[in-house]
């Protein structure tokens, strides 16, 4: 029996070995993940963003009452299931409503009054796969709660962007819109129901049934036909109350100050029902058909929808699969994993033993090493060495064990070096050229 990674899930693995001939896919080479999410969590930090980890699962009812009952997301592609005790339980399709309901839970309030919170784990929809859409996918996140303003708004967008140039994906579009309030959307969604009234026989199923049940989510279909007969609908932005009208000029005055470019877009809703006011989302044509390599929104009344006090609130989710495929596509360098600084060769069975203690020797030192276990020949040795992207092979044989010394190979000069096992992990810095592994 052979097993392969469920539909549409894909396995993230070594980074290929140095010289490899088969190209791996971003999203599979381990090594391109721990960058990114370096360069994410350094990010953070600096923003004054501080890790929370949540389950993957939460109560079934935190989502549908969270995201909406009515969305894509609850009414087609959660993973619910019951459990042998009988609770009702749904693997997460995103970020923030565990986010929140740990907020709420652990009166993180009360510790501070601005909550700056990251993110960064998989989440679940069952989706049909394609390019860039998967039944798991990791998302990068942060929710702001407790400050109301653009101020936070622009700071939230503005930590998105900094990622992706940080990262170095340059062809990118932020896209910007308002929701308003639950009041202002309220007199939208009667506009967009008069509008659409009429052309609803020639819509689909899905939207006629949006129309009924939520016709906000009317603007999520991705229907052809759809999109043409929504084209001329009423903009969200010509029914914003004053207040709403007033943070999004201040916003897009504040990103301008920053250097932000962004394009206003009066369809963006973006699936959810929590978002009122800012929503966003960065799109970038490396991505492919699915373009959106991230966005986020405010969602002012959502923590005390879930038991919480009233507190405002602003976020984002980063896909980091298609991070990795728009900087594959886009063949933007990144670092070449680190490797080890030295692989020790063993020449006969004294020489294993000595080898034994040195290994330990080296990475007490916060040296990286490692060695042959498999007794090869020397050629064979030396070819391990140059996959694992080691500095040097340490070769050890007889000889050298009789004179308490090995000989550094230089991987990259193949110039040998003679020096003494007692002073191991100096001479190898002495030697220079050492990567992250073993400075
Ligand atoms: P979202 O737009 O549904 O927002 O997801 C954020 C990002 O996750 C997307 O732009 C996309 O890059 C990635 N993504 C979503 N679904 C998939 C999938 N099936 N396969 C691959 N990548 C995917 C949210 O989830 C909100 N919680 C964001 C947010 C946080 N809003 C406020 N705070």
């Amino acid at each position: 029996m052979r097993y392969s990674a469920p539909k549409y899930t894909y396995d993230v693995l070594p980074a290929p070995p140095s010289g490899a001939t088969q190209a791996r896919p971003w999203i599979e080479d381990s090594s391109r993940w721990h960058w990114l999410e370096g360069i994410f969590r350094e990010l953070c930090a600096l923003y004054s963003y501080e890790e929370i980890r949540t389950p993957v699962f939460e109560a079934t009812d935190l989502f549908h009452r969270a995201v909406g009952e009515s969305t894509d997301i609850v009414s087609k592609e959660t993973y619910d299931f019951t459990t042998r005790g009988g609770d009702d339980l749904t693997l997460r399709p995103e970020g923030t409503a565990g986010a929140l309901r740990a907020y709420v839970q652990h009166r993180l309030h009360i510790e501070r009054p601005v909550t700056k919170l990251y993110y960064i784990g998989p989440n679940f929809r069952y989706e049909r796969g394609q390019a860039g859409r998967y039944r798991q996918h990791y998302q990068a996140g942060i929710e702001a709660l407790g400050a109301g303003g653009p101020d936070i708004d622009a700071e939230v967008i503005a930590i998105a962007m900094a990622f992706y140039t940080r990262l170095g994906i340059t062809r990118l579009t932020l896209k910007l819109n308002s929701l308003g309030t639950a009041e202002s959307r309220a007199r939208y969604v009667e506009a967009l129901r008069a509008y659409a009234e009429p052309l609803l026989p020639e819509m689909s199923e899905d939207n006629r049934r949006r129309y009924q049940t939520n016709a906000l989510r009317m603007l999520d279909t991705k229907h052809p036909r759809d999109l043409e007969l929504l084209a001329d609908a009423p903009a969200l932005t010509d029914y914003l109350d004053p207040e709403s009208r007033a943070h999004l000029d201040t916003l897009q005055h504040y990103l301008s100050g920053l250097g932000i470019a962004y394009e206003m877009d009066p369809r963006l809703v973006r699936g959810f029902d929590y978002y009122t006011r800012t929503t966003f989302e960065i799109q970038s044509p490396d991505v492919g058909a699915q373009s959106a390599l991230g966005g986020g929104g405010r969602y002012d009344g959502l923590v005390e929808q879930l038991g919480g006090p009233p507190t405002p609130g602003i976020g984002f989710g980063l896909g980091i699969e298609r991070a990795l495929i728009a900087l594959e596509t886009a063949g933007v360098p990144v670092p070449e994993p680190p490797g080890i600084v030295a692989f020790l060769c063993p020449l006969g069975d004294a020489a294993r033993a000595a080898c034994v203690n040195l290994l330990s020797h080296l990475r007490s030192a916060n040296l990286a090493a490692d060695m042959d276990y498999t007794g090869r020949k020397m050629k064979a040795m030396l070819e391990q060495a140059d996959k694992l992207r080691a500095r040097y092979a340490l070769i050890v044989g007889d000889s050298e064990i009789e004179r308490g010394v090995v000989q550094a190979r230089d991987m990259r000069t193949t110039q040998q070096t003679e020096i003494p096992v007692a002073h191991i992990a100096e001479s190898l810095r002495g030697l220079g050229g050492l990567s992250e592994a073993g400075r």
